[in-house]
């Protein structure tokens, strides 16, 4: 059987990374794999029922305590249910999102959570991605491109320009720290360019 392999796409909001999420998923598709296209906050319905509670309100409706708990049980719920079975099958895991949203949004930007962010993350998570794909974008593209959007999930985008720099660096810096896992792709390009980027920095 072949083995599952699981692929993950971060970047701050407005980056493109869902667009290539999909078209890489359509990718493999082509070529014969199962694939399972999916997303975090989310990807199983009990995580798309805690997505509602952290995307959606004012953004002080939590402490950054109580949010990265909520990210967390969304992130168990979606591997027990979803990503792990479907890599026993031995299919591809698409995730627009995962482990590393979580070090970076909770750990770094919302208070010095970094420490139990891990902590937690070793307790009920305990897997990491075969691969990441960083989309790497300019603070302000990312955030006009996310603001253009006009959806309820306004949490996150209404931090601000501030922020968003702030989480590209977290990002980019989590890159340099496990560049065997992390490719960063620059995002600031035509869509085919990104696609072609990521095709190549496939496992
Ligand atoms: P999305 O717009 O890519 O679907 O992501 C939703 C928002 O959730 C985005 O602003 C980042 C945030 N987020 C976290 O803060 N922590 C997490 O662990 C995840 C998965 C997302």
């Amino acid at each position: 059987m072949t083995p599952g392999l699981f692929l993950s796409f971060e970047g701050i909001d407005g980056s493109g990374k869902s667009t290539q999420a999909r078209r890489l998923a359509g990718h493999l598709l082509d070529r014969g794999r199962e694939v399972v296209l999916t997303r975090e906050p989310g990807g199983s319905p009990g995580a798309e029922e805690i997505r509602r509670l952290v995307l959606e309100g004012d953004p002080d409706r939590w402490s950054a305590e109580t949010e990265l708990l909520l990210f967390t049980a969304a992130r168990r719920d979606h591997v027990e249910r979803v990503i792990r079975p479907a890599l026993e099958r031995g299919a591809v895991v698409v995730s627009d999102r995962f482990a590393d949203s979580t070090r970076v949004y909770q750990g770094i930007t919302r208070g010095d959570l970094g420490g139990l962010v891990d902590r937690l993350h070793d307790a009920v998570i305990g897997i990491e991605p075969d691969r990441t794909f960083l989309i790497d974008m300019p603070p302000e593209r990312g955030l006009d491109r996310a603001l253009a959007r006009e959806g309820a999930e306004t949490r996150f985008e209404n931090f601000g320009l501030d922020m968003a720099r702030r989480m590209r660096t977290g990002f980019l810096d989590l890159a340099r720290r496990l560049p065997g896992r992390i490719a960063v792709i620059d995002g600031d390009r035509s869509e085919d360019a990104v696609a072609a980027a990521v095709l190549k920095a496939l496992p």
